[in-house]
């Protein structure tokens, strides 16, 4: 049997199990793990970002196809310009080829794309392409795509907290007006809500300073798969294990024995 029959068979089977009443609406993703794949197969780690930019585009296919309505997605973090500057240049020359390559198959697909992070480090060029993109496909509604490069989520709760304090400095809103509410309003992720489920790729166990303020009940699922080898089955292995979790927020939902406990507390 080929490969392709393999993974095919593996995908039916595995969309099976998936409850289609339950799929998360906001995914976000920290694609980790493109220079070790690279290295480990005896190449320059820019071959596991060009192989990355792939698995991002069958991700984003896949998930629209499943019912999700938004992906967030970590680019390059406000850490990342620590890396040497051939490695940084790559990275910034790739986003603007590739954003320029697909747009028009993101804007036919109803795609809105949207970049989060503070943009003004990057060259005129990749400003302008960002610009444009983020025109062309305001308008979309089937699908939001977040991508956050040079983002931190230090540098975003800093951002707001800024200028919060100067809106209440100008008078604009009193000190005590501020709560959760108002702040979210000023974060620059707009998703249809905060994401259900957050995976990583390459077996790191750490959040690396993504979306600190709304991934505070987010489900974590981390894979050892590097993100050049992640695709459709392991997506949706990760959708099945976010199923399977118990989201209690705080309470105690779906005790098996609710009844016992009740009888406890009232005698
Ligand atoms: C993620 O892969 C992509 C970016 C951070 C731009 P890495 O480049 O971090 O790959 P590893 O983690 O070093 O293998
Ligand atoms: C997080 O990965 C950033 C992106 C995936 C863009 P890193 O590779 O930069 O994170 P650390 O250094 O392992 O924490
Ligand atoms: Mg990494």
């Amino acid at each position: 049997m080929r490969l392709d029959n393999i993974s095919a068979n593996e995908t039916i089977k595995l969309s099976n199990k998936i409850d289609k009443l339950r799929i998360p609406e906001h995914v976000a993703i920290i694609m980790d793990g493109n220079g070790r794949w690279a290295t480990k197969k005896g190449l320059p780690r820019s071959f596991g970002h060009n192989k990355g930019v792939n698995v991002l585009k069958d991700i984003i296919k896949v998930s629209k196809n499943l019912g999700c309505k938004a992906l967030t997605v970590y680019a390059f973090s406000t850490e990342n310009w620590s890396r040497p500057a051939k490695e940084v240049d790559f990275l910034l020359n790739l986003f603007e080829k590739v954003i320029t390559k697909e747009i028009d198959q993101i804007h036919k697909n109803l795609i809105k794309i949207s970049f989060i992070g503070d943009l003004t480090p990057f060259p005129d060029k990749l400003q302008l392409v960002i610009k444009n993109s983020e025109n062309l496909t305001k308008n979309n509604k089937d699908f939001l795509l977040n991508i956050c490069i040079n983002y931190g989520g230090r540098q975003e709760i800093v951002r707001v907290a800024k200028k919060l304090a100067l809106k209440s400095f100008l008078g604009e809103i009193e000190p005590n007006e501020v709560n959760e509410e108002l702040f979210e309003s000023e974060l620059s992720i707009k998703g249809p809500k905060d994401p259900e489920l957050l995976i990583r790729t390459s077996g790191e166990k750490r959040i690396s300073n993504f979306l600190l303020w709304q991934l505070a009940y987010s489900e974590i699922y981390i894979t050892d798969i590097c993100w050049p080898d992640f695709n459709e089955v392991e997506f949706l292995k990760a959708i099945i294990d976010y199923q399977s979790r118990n989201r209690r927020f705080g309470g105690i939902k779906s005790l098996s024995n609710e009844s016992l406990e009740d009888s406890y507390y009232s005698s």
